[in-house]
């Protein structure tokens, strides 16, 4: 991904990022901050990392703290699986959480799915704290990243309070026949942002879907265009799907992209992430 992508790219009526965040992504739809606990917290990761404070205007009352990997990349970070999952919290992860939390109660008693979450699975956990799904699995298929999100959860560092929802996480790869085939019709909801890009990994991405959903289950998959590569997925899922896709999903998103159009740096093809739903055929 380019430098420009990592431009704060919509302000939505929420309180600015700290300066010092390193690798939080700036819709601001939802709010990260420096954790004290960085003062308090045993390291127990290899890995450098900062804790962030999390919460969403949406909701005030709803707080989490991720951590996050400090920005450094070292040669097995480059030659290994994909890695962009533990640079930031891209774009779309916030608008994907934005749109869970606003649409809640769509989720009430069901079992929730993130796939491709990078180091904070963002959405998946602030949905989590709401309290409102059975369920929510938190997935990534690059280790470190897997990794993370288990230790983040062990002894309830982000804080979800020990809540009604059963909250779990494990590395998964969309291409890894067998992890797949053991969830398989699993979840009511897939939820996915970012993932569209990588040209090797649409295909996987579709099929695992198709396996890891219910049959009557819906997968949210948030993206931006990103040069035709959103189409290219669209296309693929219409094979086995029912697609919806929706530019304008939330009109505090939609205000913030207005916003944002006004920024020469801003281009909505590679920086407006739009959503897609994915439903069984035989369902309609
Ligand atoms: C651009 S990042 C998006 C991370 C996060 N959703 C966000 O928006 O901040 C893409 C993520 O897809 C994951 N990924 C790529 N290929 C994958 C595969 N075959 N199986 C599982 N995850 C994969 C990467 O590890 C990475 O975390």
């Amino acid at each position: 991904m380019s430098k420009s992508e990592n431009v704060q790219l919509l302000e939505v009526d929420v309180a600015k990022l700290s300066s010092k965040s390193e690798n939080v992504q700036h819709l601001e739809v939802v709010v990260a901050k420096p954790s004290s606990r960085n003062d308090d917290i045993e390291v127990t990761s290899s890995c450098p990392h900062t804790w962030y404070r999390v919460h969403c205007r949406l909701l005030p009352d709803l707080h989490i703290q991720v951590r996050l990997f400090k920005n450094s990349v070292s040669l097995s970070d480059l030659v290994g699986f994909n890695n962009t999952g533990n640079v930031c919290i891209w774009p779309s992860e916030e608008c994907l959480a934005y749109y869970c939390l606003e649409n809640r109660t769509q989720f009430s008693g069901s079992r929730v799915l993130e796939v491709g979450g990078g180091m904070t699975c963002l959405a998946g956990l602030l949905l989590a704290k709401t309290n409102v799904a059975k369920q929510v699995h938190l997935t990534d298929g690059n280790s470190n990243a897997a990794t993370n999100l288990q230790d983040m959860l062990e002894g309830d560092q982000v804080n979800l309070g020990g809540g009604s929802t059963e909250v779990s996480a494990s590395m998964l790869r969309w291409d890894d026949v067998e992890a797949v085939e053991h969830l398989k019709n699993s979840f009511d909801w897939i939820i996915c942002a970012d993932c569209l890009f990588f040209d090797s990994g649409r295909e996987g991405l579709v099929t695992a879907i198709q396996q890891l959903l219910t049959p009557d289950g819906v997968a949210l998959i948030v993206a931006p265009n990103r040069g035709g590569t959103f189409t290219q997925f669209e296309n693929s899922a219409r094979r086995l799907f029912d697609v919806q896709v929706q530019t304008n999903y939330s009109p505090t998103i939609w205000e913030a992209h207005q916003r944002w159009l006004e920024d020469p740096a801003y281009q909505t093809d590679i920086h407006y992430p739009k959503l897609m739903m994915l439903s069984n055929k035989s369902c309609s």
